[in-house]
């Protein structure tokens, strides 16, 4: 297979598994790319690129930013915080005129649930979500799952843990969808107050105990409390949290086996993960983020091949 099943990349449920896997074998020879002293490919010459992003970010704005730039494309950059939406400009009114001159792909970041779909079914450019609310966020778990791969080679019979924050977090239910697609087990803990009812019917496993999650574990991928999305008190404070829920190196040195922990960023050090947690060899935290570059180039030069 040579092209993506979809023109839009809106969220992992909607990418078959040979989707994915072609998304990994076309990443492969990206970062082949990425390691050498000239970093650039004409691949995107011509495409323009517009990232909007509703929303902050340091990860995935530079990370696909970077990848445009490594594939030639023109790239023009909005920030809802400092544009027209301040003055009551709508969603529709302000990607129509950033389309208007000329655009062929918009990444998007936005805080409401489905904002990327909205935009997909109404203009006339490749859509790709960079995260939407509490909902998506694709190119995150595609790298993560890209991480993991570098490392075990192997999904079926891998052991996946997702700890944390589960209720809140577009991260979890990307995570969610591709690993299983994958065919790994995916286990989620976190405290009861933060975990979805009837989430198993996603095919995943429920724990609120963290000692004998971590023990079952190949992977275990560390979520943020994602304070700014909590409406209501889920736990008693941060330090009871950290107490209960915090990875700390003595959990990981009473582990019969070494295992290896991921976190999508930004991290609340000494809250979910202790900061030896965070630098030390169990941690691929930063190549996660090495892998980012090399999984948007993938995505973005897919998805230019199917033209919306
Ligand atoms: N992982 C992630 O989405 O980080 P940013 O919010 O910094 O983009």
């Amino acid at each position: 297979m040579s092209a993506l099943s979809v023109n839009h990349l809106l969220g992992i449920e909607s990418l078959t598994k040979q989707d994915i896997e072609l998304i990994f074998s076309t990443a492969d020879n990206f970062k082949t790319i990425l390691n050498r002293r000239i970093k650039k490919v004409p691949s995107l010459r011509d495409i323009t690129i517009a990232n909007v992003f509703f929303e902050n970010s340091t990860r995935t704005r530079i990370s696909f930013e970077l990848a445009e730039k490594r594939l030639s494309a023109d790239v023009v950059n909005f920030s809802a915080s400092s544009s027209s939406v301040k003055k009551g400009e709508t969603l529709l009114d302000t990607v129509n005129n950033i389309l208007a001159m000329k655009v062929d792909m918009v990444v998007m970041r936005h805080p409401h649930v489905g904002a990327p779909n909205f935009l997909a079914q109404h203009i006339d450019a490749n859509v790709i979500n960079a995260g939407d609310g509490t909902h998506e966020h694709p190119t995150q778990a595609l790298l993560d799952a890209y991480s993991i791969r570098e490392k075990a080679h192997e999904f079926n019979g891998l052991n996946v843990l997702i700890l944390g924050d589960i209720q809140h977090s577009r991260v979890a239910l990307s995570n969610i969808y591709c690993l299983t697609k994958l065919g790994a087990n995916v286990k989620l803990c976190g405290p009861p107050t933060l975990i979805p009812k009837n989430i198993e019917s996603l095919g995943v496993e429920v724990s609120y105990n963290l000692q004998e999650s971590l023990e079952w574990c190949d992977f275990a991928n560390v979520l943020r409390i994602q304070l700014e999305r909590q409406k209501d008190s889920y736990f008693p404070g941060l330090r009871e949290y950290a107490n209960h829920f915090g990875v700390t190196m003595q959990r990981l040195n009473n582990l019969s086996k070494p295992i290896t922990i991921m976190h999508p960023g930004p991290m609340n050090r000494g809250v979910e993960i202790e900061s030896k947690v965070a630098d030390s060899e169990h941690s691929v935290i930063l190549n996660q983020v090495e892998n980012g570059v090399a999984i948007r180039m993938a995505v973005l030069y897919l998805l230019a091949s199917n033209p919306s």
